[in-house]
């Protein structure tokens, strides 16, 4: 499955809400065809592309959007939810999971520097989890990465950067817990 961009076609510019239609589209018949690890993947792959459109970075991440998160898309069927993020200045976020559901970064702009960890301890209680860095890797413009449900991981950056992320469900609604390095 792919999704006709600019350079597929070769010919008229397409529209940026019409990239971000075709992507959600394809996004949600591969998570149709597998609801699991493997439709989260397809759904990393399809963004890649979207991430290399200028159309779509200045329609959704240009300067006149410099909110933190801004839902772009919500899916009507399986309720993933795709997110414009613009980060200002130098972060560093603690290990985390997603809860009960996946999410997918997704560089634009700048650079993130993102860490995997291994669970340690669970977090029990009001006791934070515990957990030990397995790896660390960079995610450059154009690039994107999935992290399946329970996969811990943390990003960092060191200046202004500009994402796509796509979480599998809304987050704002669910209840996380918290992880410390071990
Ligand atoms: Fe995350």
């Amino acid at each position: 499955m792919t999704i006709d961009t600019v350079e597929a076609k070769g010919g008229k510019p397409v529209a940026a809400e019409e990239t971000l239609r075709r992507f959600a589209t394809a996004a949600q018949a591969a998570y149709a065809a597998d609801p699991g690890p493997g439709g989260v993947e397809k759904i990393r792959a399809l963004l890649e592309p979207v991430l290399r459109d200028k159309a779509v970075v200045a329609r959704y991440l240009g300067p006149d959007n410099d909110e933190t998160r801004t839902p772009i898309y919500e899916d009507p069927q399986f309720g993933f939810v795709v997110l414009a993020h613009v980060y200002k200045g130098v972060a560093k976020a603690p290990p985390h999971d997603h809860g009960p559901t996946w999410a997918i970064y997704g560089q634009a702009t700048g650079v993130t520097e993102m860490t995997e960890w291994k669970l340690e301890k669970a977090p029990a209680g009001n006791e934070p989890g515990r957990a030990s860095p397995v790896k660390t890797y960079r995610l450059e413009p154009g690039m994107a990465v999935a992290y399946q449900a329970g996969q811990l991981h943390s990003p960092k950056r060191n200046g202004d950067t500009r994402l796509i992320r796509i979480e599998g469900a809304d987050l704002m609604k669910v209840k996380r817990k918290a992880f410390k390095p071990a």
